[in-house]
């Protein structure tokens, strides 16, 4: 992608709303941006984190603001933009971060497994999206809008069907947002966040789960000692993917894959794609 191939210069005072900003990745960009001296808009369903991420937000010295909302829900996102607006003027970053997670085979994921997941990590960006960049193309301010998916957005793995539909989904989203921005000759660049695992707290993300969506995939755990694992295996943390993002963010650059061996499962990918693609056009290419 080439859509945000150029470097955003920050109109002051710059402006940060992060979602699921109470724990990991998000606290660890909330930081980061309250660390350039931004302002921060915090959004998490969880209040007690929430409140923590904000309180060290403030002893940073730079403004901020916290709101409950679930990103999966329309009017509490539309919610959380208003109260940007009120308070900041605008976003200048938006950071749809917000994600959970279910493990285990594809047949097993039930309905709620569905509605939970896609609902937060799919519904929760377009929510994001539709709310906000509106509001940022009526300021005409260059802007960025930063979406984390997964490297399970670019690969994909036994166990995580459902995680990675969703993620797939906020990576095609993302490509298909930074297309029609440019072509709308706008100056709101993209860029989309593809970790692999490391230590947040989404392997317990059903610590946040509705109670009407509670029917779940038997817990399955080869898989989640699997996750553990990875997670322990990470040679980076929250806090090295939030260093990268903003740097990707003020270069310019749609892809952040921080972690190194995340290339050769990509690179896998495409190859058994082309590969079965050369089987049937063998005089392509
Ligand atoms: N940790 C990893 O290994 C990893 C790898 C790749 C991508 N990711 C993605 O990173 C993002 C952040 O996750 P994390 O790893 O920091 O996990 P985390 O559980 O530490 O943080 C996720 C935050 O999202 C919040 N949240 C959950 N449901 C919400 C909702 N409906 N509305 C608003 N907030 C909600 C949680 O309360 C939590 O504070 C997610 O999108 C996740 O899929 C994580």
């Amino acid at each position: 992608m080439t859509a945000a191939s150029t470097p955003r210069t920050l109109a002051a005072p710059a402006v940060a709303a992060v979602t699921g900003a109470g724990s990991g990745i998000g606290r660890a960009l909330a930081l980061a941006c309250a660390g350039e001296g931004m302002a921060v808009a915090l959004a998490d369903v969880e209040v007690e984190a929430l409140a923590a991420t904000e309180a060290l937000v403030r002893s940073m010295g730079v403004p901020t603001l916290a709101q409950r909302c679930d990103v999966s829900r329309a009017a509490d996102v539309e919610a959380f933009a208003q109260a940007c607006d009120d308070r900041f003027g605008g976003v200048d970053w938006l950071f749809n971060n917000a994600g959970v997670a279910v493990l285990g085979p594809a047949w097993a994921a039930t309905d709620a497994d569905w509605q939970w997941v896609l609902g937060v990590n799919v519904l929760g960006v377009a929510n994001g999206v539709r709310s906000f960049v509106p509001r940022m193309r009526a300021r005409g301010r260059p802007a960025h809008v930063i979406n984390t998916a997964s490297a399970a957005g670019l690969a994909t793995l036994a166990g995580s069907a459902v995680y990675s539909a969703s993620k797939h989904a906020v990576v095609a989203f993302s490509e298909c947002l930074a297309r029609d921005l440019e072509q709308a000759g706008s100056p709101i660049g993209v860029t989309v966040v593809c970790p692999s695992l490391l230590p947040t707290g989404i392997h317990v993300s059903q610590r946040n789960r509705p109670d009407n969506l509670a029917d779940t995939v038997a817990p399955a755990p080869a898989y989640d000692e699997r996750v553990r694992q990875g997670m322990a295996a990470s040679p980076i943390d929250a806090t090295d993917v939030a260093s990268a993002t903003l740097a990707a963010v003020r270069a310019g650059r749609f892809y952040v894959i921080p972690h190194a061996y995340t290339g050769a499962s990509v690179e896998k990918r495409m190859r058994a794609i082309l590969s079965d693609f050369g089987s049937e056009h063998p005089d392509a290419g």
